[in-house]
């Protein structure tokens, strides 16, 4: 898509016209990843943290914040559950916590991969080369690590770097790529400072990267932080300023599916805490095609706390198990079974390679198109 497009579809504000949107990442969505919904059991495995981010509830400043790190037998229980309800991955995330030392996560990993036949993704900040060697020949798969913004002036107000490294977080995920994870980033939608000409940048830098993974979600102000507290600011005209709304979301989430047509694309908690009554349904319908129900164990979940109220659907007991299943079956979808890894169609075998059709293309390709396209059509036009 050129971004010319994209940057229309953010400005977009036809609700007939985002019925289009919202149908064509759901198309391409079907017809690239299909209508399996991956469960991701994550694992918040630390809160400590090392950086300043403007953002992050997480951050090093914020004193507030009690901190835990989970053991290995706490995390081992964890990874059961996630077994007991048939997921395929485990997530372990963190801040970025060099308490969590390379090598006794490496032979958490080697347990992990032993014991059971979970894919295992990490989330554990900008890590040396090293450590990420050392845990992907430990057998772990896949790694997430957000960009959050490809403007270098906002990511750096936001991002400080850590004394004498600084922070590339493009080096890195090239790095994650050249050892065989499967890679993943992504951004927050509405940082202050954030403008619609950079979010199109964003965009197009996911498809450029060829991400086996991207995570977009809303920013939500964090009172303990100095981005919360509207103290680093950077000044940009409001008409330039992306919104940090729900809808913004769904945008991002459709345009990130047209983008990256073969990659695995949750439904986030981010979108779930700003509508708990259909924020994770919706965003499945517009392009999503995973959910990550998070395992943390009650009291060490509350202080896992990256922004308020982070919860939702997404709180794990045997009750929300079966309600989150049947929210999936409800839509359409059914839970998906396996690891959920990336797949690999190549670009011509589907008929709405959303990465090389236009919204005309596909409203063309849709009249003759049996199944849906008479009604794609016929709300358009
Ligand atoms: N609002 C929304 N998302 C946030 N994250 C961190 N802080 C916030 C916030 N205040 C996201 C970042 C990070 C991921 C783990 O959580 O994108 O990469």
């Amino acid at each position: 898509m050129k971004r010319d497009d994209i940057l229309d579809w953010l400005h977009e504000e036809d609700g007939r016209r985002l019925g289009g949107l919202w149908r064509w990442a759901d198309t391409v969505r079907g017809d690239n990843v299909g209508e399996a919904v991956h469960l991701r059991g994550l694992i918040e495995i630390s809160n400590y943290c090392i950086r300043q981010c403007g953002y992050c509830g997480l951050r090093f400043g914020n004193h507030e914040l009690e901190r835990y790190r989970m053991n290995e037998e706490e995390i081992m229980a964890c990874v059961g559950e996630a077994e007991a309800y048939g997921y395929g991955t485990v997530v372990l995330q963190s801040g970025e916590d060099y308490g969590i030392e390379a090598k006794w996560f490496e032979s958490l990993i080697g347990r992990i991969k032993k014991e059971t036949r979970l894919a295992v993704t990490l989330s554990l900040g900008e890590r040396p080369d090293e450590d990420l060697e050392t845990w992907r020949k430990a057998g772990a798969d896949r790694y997430l690590l957000r960009f959050e913004t490809s403007d270098n002036d906002l990511y750096r107000l936001i991002h400080p770097s850590l004394p004498g490294r600084k922070s590339n977080r493009l080096a890195i995920l090239k790095t994650l790529k050249k050892l065989g994870y499967e890679t993943g980033s992504g951004i927050m939608i509405g940082i202050p400072g954030q403008t619609y000409a950079s979010l199109t940048q964003d965009l197009h830098l996911f498809q450029r990267l060829d991400l086996d993974m991207v995570g977009v979600g809303p920013y939500i102000p964090h009172s303990q932080t100095p981005l919360g507290q509207g103290k680093w600011k950077r000044m940009i005209s409001k008409r330039d300023q992306v919104p940090n709304t729900e809808q913004m979301t769904y945008k991002v989430i459709a345009l990130t599916r047209i983008v990256c047509p073969e990659a695995n694309i949750p439904s986030t908690t981010a979108l779930d805490t700003i509508n708990r009554e259909q924020g994770r349904e919706l965003g499945l319908r517009r392009g999503a095609n995973v959910v990550m129900p998070n395992l943390t164990p009650p009291p060490y979940r509350t202080q896992y706390e990256i922004y308020p109220s982070k919860g939702g659907m997404t709180e794990v007991s045997p009750d929300c198990h079966s309600l989150l299943n049947h929210r999936i079956h409800s839509i359409g979808r059914r839970v998906g079974t396996g690891r959920g890894d990336r797949v690999h169609r190549g670009r011509t075998t589907s008929p709405f390679n959303g990465m090389d059709l236009s919204f005309s293309d596909f409203i063309g390709k849709n009249k003759n198109y049996k199944l849906r396209g008479s009604k794609i059509f016929g709300l358009l036009l």
